[in-house]
């Protein structure tokens, strides 16, 4: 199992090279954790429930103030280095992770709020293309550099949608809002109960005695991702219309499966919808009663209506997530997040873990000739700051 290194190690890991980088000393800590979600998969652009936590990983920053009219940035984990100027619009690089900060950045400035030039350097124990939203992570870390720079506090809500915003425009990912804001809203030991079509949230208590949560990293990634996203957004919305509704949210699976659509496609893809949605209801249901075994039951029917109905699924997840549902001690998996590759979520008993670890990765490498990656995790609080020297 794979240990994340200390938050303690991080911190003082990015100061060290914040000092070798900048030669001063940094004022702040920020932790932006990554995020898994329970259930509630490819609904929150449909105005859906969803069931995000944070996680106890992150990606870490420390950064200070710089006096000049640009934003220095540092990533000590890849050793790349970046200037960006902040009196010139900050246009898009195809395929660069940069277009995330400025994006954050130039959603900033069009709120008109005035950044100071500062530096920042950061590092990460947040797998990247695991599925776990390190994109939302360094979004939300560098929202939260601004506001300390800048000495402001956004709205949390209107800080995940900027962040949000800097996704769709700068990186070209057309996401819904629940990575941004379970990074920003979770709170330690809960799950967050997130309504997409108002932006309320209700925190779910996580009780660490009822099971545990495992993920597994499928170490793949498959390229359509992206150009499959905006497909099963353009369907739902097509769905949609022809029910004669604003979103999918305001439809019951009763009445999807009633419905005739112009193609058999756009059924799948709106059962999958409505029926997660009431699945994540049911889920909250779980977690309030204590019931970790019809939760885990509702997990496995979201992996097969994310397989069959919303098709987003690929032979990697189906692979591992059946496997697990085989195994002793395992209430259920699924594949979590936007599927196509990344990682599975499994539901199971604390002393199932080890020996569960060595059967699937034995059978996911003689099958794909691939390493799974494994780590336990449990639902943490959102994005944190820290002094490094004086008081906030
Ligand atoms: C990605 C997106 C989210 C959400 C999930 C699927 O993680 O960023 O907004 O749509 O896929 O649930």
């Amino acid at each position: 199992m794979n240990e994340p290194s200390s938050s303690d190690s991080m911190r003082e890991l990015v100061k060290q090279h914040f000092r070798q980088q900048f030669s001063a000393e940094a004022r702040w800590c920020v932790f932006s954790p990554g995020r898994i979600n329970l259930i509630g998969e490819h609904v929150d652009y449909s105005g859906g429930l969803v069931l995000p936590a944070a996680i106890d990983r992150w990606m870490v920053a420390a950064i200070g103030v710089n006096g000049r009219n640009e934003v220095r940035l540092f990533d000590a984990r890849f050793e790349l280095s970046a200037c960006l100027p902040l009196r010139v619009p900050l246009a898009v690089e195809k395929g660069s992770w940069l277009n995330y900060p400025k994006g954050v950045l130039s959603q900033i400035q069009e709120r008109g709020i005035t950044i100071p030039g500062f530096d920042l350097c950061f590092s990460s124990n947040l797998p990247t293309g695991g599925g776990l939203s390190s994109s939302a992570a360094l979004e939300v870390m560098v929202a939260t550099a601004v506001e300390l720079v800048a000495g402001i506090q956004l709205d949390p809500r209107e800080k995940a949608r900027l962040c949000q915003q800097a996704e769709h425009r700068h990186a070209g990912v057309p996401c819904g809002i629940m990575d941004q804001a379970a990074v920003v809203l979770a709170r330690e030991g809960h799950f967050l109960l997130l309504d997409c079509a108002d932006f309320s949230v209700e925190h779910v208590r996580w009780e660490s005695s009822q099971a545990e949560l495992m993920l597994i990293d499928s170490g793949v990634h498959h390229q359509l991702a992206s150009g499959e996203y905006r497909n099963r957004r353009d369907a739902v919305e097509k769905a949609a219309a022809e029910m004669g509704v604003s979103s999918l949210r305001e439809v019951t699976s009763d009445q999807v499966r009633a419905f005739a659509f112009s193609e058999a496609v756009l059924g799948r893809r709106a059962l999958h919808v409505a029926t997660e949605i009431e699945r994540t209801r049911a889920a909250v249901t779980c977690l309030v009663q204590g019931d970790c075994d019809h939760l885990g039951k509702l997990i496995q029917q979201s992996h097969h209506s994310l397989r069959y109905g919303f098709e987003v699924s690929c032979p990697e997840l189906d692979f591992l997530a059946s496997c697990c549902n085989a195994q002793p001690g395992v209430m259920g998996s699924r594949m979590m997040g936007g599927g196509f590759g990344g990682s599975v979520l499994v539901l199971l008993e604390r002393a199932a873990a080890p020996a569960l670890q060595s059967v699937i990765e034995l059978a996911y490498r003689e099958q794909f000739g691939l390493k799974a990656s494994f780590l336990m995790t449990r639902p943490s609080g959102g994005v944190r700051v820290e002094a490094c020297c004086g008081s906030l």
